[in-house]
């Protein structure tokens, strides 16, 4: 009996050491549809934070900014965003539908939109730039024009953004 113990103990201790490196590659959008924030896809346009108007670049009672998005075969909603350089940006981002992969080119950044699920990340850019943002995960016909747009401005440029207003992207 004790050695059975022992043996599951090395056992256990052996997997904890060979994944542990490795936890950054665990598919953590899968964890946060288990325990984290849950989403109703089936509801989403109509209630809750990912209806349409409450999507896209918003400024914080805290004066940080937040950005919603919605990935839905085969967009992104809004497919062009806005955020400040310089400092750091929540995005928080669901699907409507299958599993998407937001990835911004040139960069790191390679986010999975999770039916059920709120990805959460927060997005850092040190200068001001223009990137697309194609999808990365094979969601259908229709994935290889999934794309959207982030402009990433100096941060003077939304000064005048108020608490509860949201940057449009397109306007510019
Ligand atoms: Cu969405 Cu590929």
């Amino acid at each position: 009996m004790r050695k059975t113990l022992q043996w599951a103990l090395a056992i256990l201790l052996l997997t904890v050491a060979i994944f542990a490196p490795r936890y950054a590659e665990v598919d953590k959008p899968i964890l946060r549809a288990l325990f984290g924030d849950q989403v109703d896809p089936a509801t989403l346009h109509r209630q809750g934070e990912f209806v349409e108007n409450n999507l896209g670049t918003e400024r914080r009672s805290d004066g940080s900014f937040v950005l919603r998005m919605v990935a839905q075969q085969y967009i992104f909603v809004p497919h062009c965003v806005e955020i400040p350089a310089g400092e750091s940006v929540e995005l928080r981002m669901t699907s409507a539908d299958v599993v998407h992969k937001l990835t911004i080119a040139n960069t790191q950044y390679a986010l999975e939109a999770v039916p059920g699920a709120v990805t959460e990340k927060k997005l850092e850019f040190p200068q001001p730039g223009d990137y697309g943002m194609p999808c990365q995960e094979f969601c259908g016909p229709g994935h290889y024009w999934m794309r959207a747009q982030i402009h990433v401005v100096p941060k003077e440029q939304l000064a005048s953004v108020k608490p509860g207003e949201r940057v449009n992207c397109d306007a510019r």
